[in-house]
């Protein structure tokens, strides 16, 4: 790596140590060849993040193409690594906020607090304290005594009612903790929030997260419709629709028929409606396929199933306790890569390093047969994946390595050229 420029950069959290470092790259550098030129260096003890910064900044221009008038608020909880939030804040983005840690850390970087949704119907009395003393003004809700509390607490809050509109091909559902019922519930709040005197001005909605299925929105932005009706009539003025997060982020995955759907819903239903905004709070698909995972093999044991068949069993560095919690407890899709190439594949389960059973990366997928030292790529490793890595058993967390090429990084230090905001 002659020609590139290298540097360390320290992670801000202080109980996350992971180690980062950043490379400018000459343009046109692809990210298979810069994994090929770690994977040239051996095996390391941790699994190492390759993140491709030029992807997160494609993404997004990808996303303003496809989506212009709907603004994204990047979901930090997704993977907050200060590069992707200093990058996205250049570009223009908004963030949605979990936490008052999020929030921090957000205005840390720089992040104008009106650029913040503070998008957790949960709040503690701390978080919203703190969101109000920083001027996060925007907030979610989904029940009574969350209406009670910022009344108590923040009462000048501009609110934004988060109702329940599920897919059933999602990932992750999200409606069975979050999201007030449309009909039963959302005309009883905008009641209560009158009677306090709290500003309703939004509406939002998350269907799942890692959704595949685009029609979902459409109909979510309808139901959003009514409630924005009913709400008139209780004498709130919606001006904010927030359609949430779950657009699909891994190599391949386009979100043009995401798009379609939401930019016809939101004319078809709010194409009345002159002042109002549109926003979303994508997380996944910004940094999902940002992000290669490096791991080798460790150890290797070869089984024979009860009907006599021969599985490998692999043992590799990282594991759900690393930055494979997804895979384990979300049935999240995996994609490992591996340089052997061979005609012959057996069934393989890949497991992570720790003692516990459940570490447990992927099952019955057929590989080469590999040796202790071979690597096995994780493509699409960015989405909740480093967030969720901790200590347990004593393993490192993974190391990340940032990899930006000159064009990029120029344009987005360059002040004359300017953000890239809608
Ligand atoms: C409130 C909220 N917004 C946004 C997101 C990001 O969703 P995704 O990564 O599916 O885009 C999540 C994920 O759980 C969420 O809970």
């Amino acid at each position: 790596m002659t020609r590139d420029q290298k540097f360390a950069v320290h992670h801000q959290s202080p109980n996350r140590m992971a180690t980062r470092e950043l490379n400018i790259i000459a343009n046109g550098v692809t990210p298979r060849e810069i994994i090929d030129r770690i994977l040239e260096d051996g095996p390391i003890e941790e699994s190492i993040h390759v993140l491709d910064l030029d992807d997160v900044v494609r993404k997004h221009r990808i996303w303003v193409e496809q989506m212009p008038q709907v603004k994204p608020f990047y979901a930090i909880k997704c993977h907050d690594d200060p590069i992707i939030i200093e990058t996205l804040m250049k570009l223009g983005t908004g963030f949605d906020c979990a936490s008052k840690g999020e929030i921090m850390k957000a205005i840390q970087l720089g992040v104008h607090p009106e650029s913040i949704i503070f998008a957790q119907p949960a709040k503690s009395v701390e978080s919203i304290a703190y969101a109000k003393a920083h001027g996060v003004n925007l907030m979610t809700f989904d029940g009574q005594h969350e209406l009670d509390k910022i009344s108590s607490h923040f009462p000048e809050a501009s609110l934004v009612l988060r109702f329940r509109y599920d897919s059933d091909q999602v990932f992750v559902p999200l409606g069975r903790k979050f999201g007030c019922d449309p009909q039963t519930e959302a005309p009883d709040l905008l009641q209560h929030a009158k009677k306090l005197n709290l500003k309703v001005t939004g509406l939002s909605f998350h269907i799942g997260s890692g959704c595949d299925d685009a029609n979902c929105y459409e109909k979510a932005i309808e139901t959003a419709r009514q409630i924005f009706d009913h709400a008139k009539l209780t004498g709130h003025n919606i001006t904010l629709l927030d359609v949430g997060g779950g657009f699909p982020g891994a190599k391949g995955k386009p979100i043009d028929s995401y798009a379609e759907r939401i930019n016809s819903a939101i004319m078809k239903c709010f194409g009345d409606q002159d002042d109002m905004q549109f926003i979303a709070e994508p997380g996944r698909y910004y940094v999902a396929s940002a992000v290669s995972i490096i791991t080798n093999v460790i150890a290797k044991r070869v089984t024979t199933e009860s009907n006599g068949k021969k599985v490998l069993f692999y043992y590799v560095n990282d594991g759900i306790f690393g930055s494979f919690y997804s895979a384990g407890h979300e049935q999240q899709i995996v994609y490992p890569v591996v340089q052997k190439q061979s005609n012959q594949k057996l069934t393989s389960w890949i497991w992570g390093p720790s003692c516990d059973p459940l570490d447990l990366i992927a099952r019955d997928i057929f590989l080469p047969e590999l040796d202790i030292g071979d690597f096995i790529v994780f493509e699409n490793g960015g989405a909740y994946s480093l967030v969720l890595a901790n200590r347990f058993n004593g393993f490192p967390l993974p190391k990340v390595k940032i990899f930006v090429s000159q064009d990029i990084w120029q344009s987005l230090h360059n002040p004359l050229k300017g953000s890239e905001s809608k």
